[in-house]
């Protein structure tokens, strides 16, 4: 099915990009812009945006990463101590 009638998308296409962008990267946020670039294309006039994040929700490999969640609850990662440097006193 086409997803986007001004670049020619299909459901397929979206799937092909998702998938590789999440096995090339397990911990990237996956947007419709990033798709858009995976395909070599840009949105033209938008108006398929509603059915083409529909398309993308209905991707399994679309989650967003574990550490990435839970980010507005004021468990930021940068509320969170950082573990790969120590705090030094002498600074
Ligand atoms: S239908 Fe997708 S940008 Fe126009």
């Amino acid at each position: 099915m086409i997803v986007c009638h001004c670049q020619n998308i299909t459901h397929q296409d979206i799937d092909a990009a998702i998938d590789w962008m999440r096995a090339a990267d397990e911990t990237t946020l996956i947007t419709p812009g990033k798709v858009y670039r995976a395909l070599g294309k840009s949105p033209d006039c938008g108006g398929c945006m509603s059915l083409f994040l529909g398309t993308m929700r209905k991707n399994d490999n679309l989650e967003v990463p574990m550490n990435l969640r839970r980010l507005r609850g004021g468990e930021t990662q940068e509320n969170q101590a950082c573990k790969a440097t120590p705090k030094s006193s002498n600074i």
